[in-house]
């Protein structure tokens, strides 16, 4: 059986070496926005380990839309040259370099996982040193823990949309091949489409067409400045804790793509505190996959398939049953930067070695055929002193 998740994708004019994709990861290590070394550290690893595509974590286009103070930043040219050695790096290694672009709405101004994730009651702005403020569709506060957001104007949409059109410039400019726009975990074009945060009166409020609107704003947006060779991604919460469906969201799909999206990335949640998560449908291996799976036979489109996707063999089923076109990898790939070579060993794929760099693929293969049980000698475990 011929392996997907080893066989090249074409998208548009790009081609992807393979179907693993990195999952976008926020890093929590940018200064002000800034780039620093552990980022093109970080994202070169994965990229020598063998993956197809690697998106880089959600980068904002408006300081205010950063989760935490130490999100990346691209609202001003002077983020480029960070992030095109980010790039550079990326496509150094043989992987195509993609970025996702997010903004967190009512959900921003957070501090880092490790310290709990907590708002922060206030912070100075990114950048420009004053009072850092939460925007959103309407001032409905993300959970009592949360600050109420204010309700943005619709010359502030305006603004926002022309923001992230700027954003792709510098996208370009940087040198990335694939564009993720973020739109769901609970996240800006989220609350958009959610009653649940969106009570507006106007046009990007009330019924699902106007619901839709923001979204579909900023993806025109982006398309007028994206060019036509490069395939855009969207990630949704194909379900929510505020009573979205995966039929909602193929049919979001059928538009999103309509409007210039290669590829629906399905992910869930993050609308509300309370974890769709229940005992009736625990998180287990691959348990979003049923989404994209959803989503791809309902709205004939494109899908990525993420959430606990641990094993090679896994991997490759969701691709061979046609429940995802690609798949995404987030955690594991902390673990294991060379999973995809180590899934292209367990898989029985030709020569697994070869997606890794010299360093790693002479020694890793005489480790692979080395009898440790037997005690090797140095030659035999391909270790010369040296
Ligand atoms: C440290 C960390 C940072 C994350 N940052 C982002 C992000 O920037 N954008 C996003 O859409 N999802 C983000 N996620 C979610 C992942 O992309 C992925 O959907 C999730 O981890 C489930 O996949 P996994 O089980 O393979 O880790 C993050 C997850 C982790 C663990």
């Amino acid at each position: 059986m011929q392996s997907l998740l080893f066989t090249p994708m074409d998208l548009r004019g790009v081609r992807i070496r393979n179907r693993i994709v990195v999952a976008p990861m926020l890093t929590y290590s940018a200064k002000n926005g800034y780039t620093q070394d552990l980022h093109t550290l970080h994202y070169g690893k994965l990229a020598y380990g063998g993956a197809g595509l690697i998106l880089v974590e959600s980068t904002k286009a408006d300081p205010r839309g950063a989760s935490t103070p130490t999100d990346l930043g691209i609202w001003k040219d002077e983020f480029i040259p960070g992030l095109a050695k980010i790039a550079s790096t990326i496509k150094s290694y043989g992987a195509t370099a993609g970025i996702q672009l997010g903004h967190s709405g009512r959900k921003a101004r957070r501090s880092v996982p490790w310290e709990g994730r907590a708002p922060l009651a206030s912070h100075p702005g990114l950048d420009h040193g004053e009072e850092w403020e939460l925007v959103a569709p309407s001032e409905i506060a993300h959970s009592n823990e949360f600050a109420a957001p204010r309700a943005l104007s619709i010359a502030d949409i305006e603004d926002l949309i022309e923001g992230y059109g700027a954003a792709v410039e510098r996208v370009k400019k940087a040198g990335f091949d694939v564009l993720e726009i973020h739109a769901a975990h609970g996240y800006l074009i989220h609350q958009f489409l959610s009653p649940a945060s969106n009570q507006r009166t106007d046009k990007y409020g009330g019924s699902l067409e106007n619901r839709m609107r923001f979204g579909l704003d900023i993806m025109d947006r982006v398309r007028q400045s994206w060019p036509d060779d490069k395939p855009l991604f969207v990630r949704i919460s194909a379900v929510d804790e505020a009573g979205w469906t995966v039929e909602d969201s193929a049919g979001f799909a059928r538009v999103l793509k309509a409007h210039g999206v290669d590829v629906v990335d399905c992910s869930s949640g993050g609308m509300s505190g309370i974890s769709i998560v229940t005992s009736g449908n625990p998180v287990s291996y691959g348990y979003q996959v049923p989404y994209a799976e959803g989503v791809r036979k309902l709205a004939n489109v494109k899908t990525m398939a993420v959430g606990l996707i641990i094993h090679g063999d896994q991997a490759e089923e969701i691709l061979q049953s046609g429940k995802a076109d690609l798949v995404a990898i987030g955690r594991e790939m902390l673990h294991n930067p060379n999973w995809p070579m180590d899934a292209a060993a367990k898989l029985g794929i030709d020569d697994p070695f070869s997606m890794v760099p010299s360093l790693y693929s002479f020694y890793l293969q005489k480790r692979a055929q080395t009898d440790f049980g037997g005690r090797p000698s140095t030659w035999q475990a391909g270790i010369e002193a040296e």
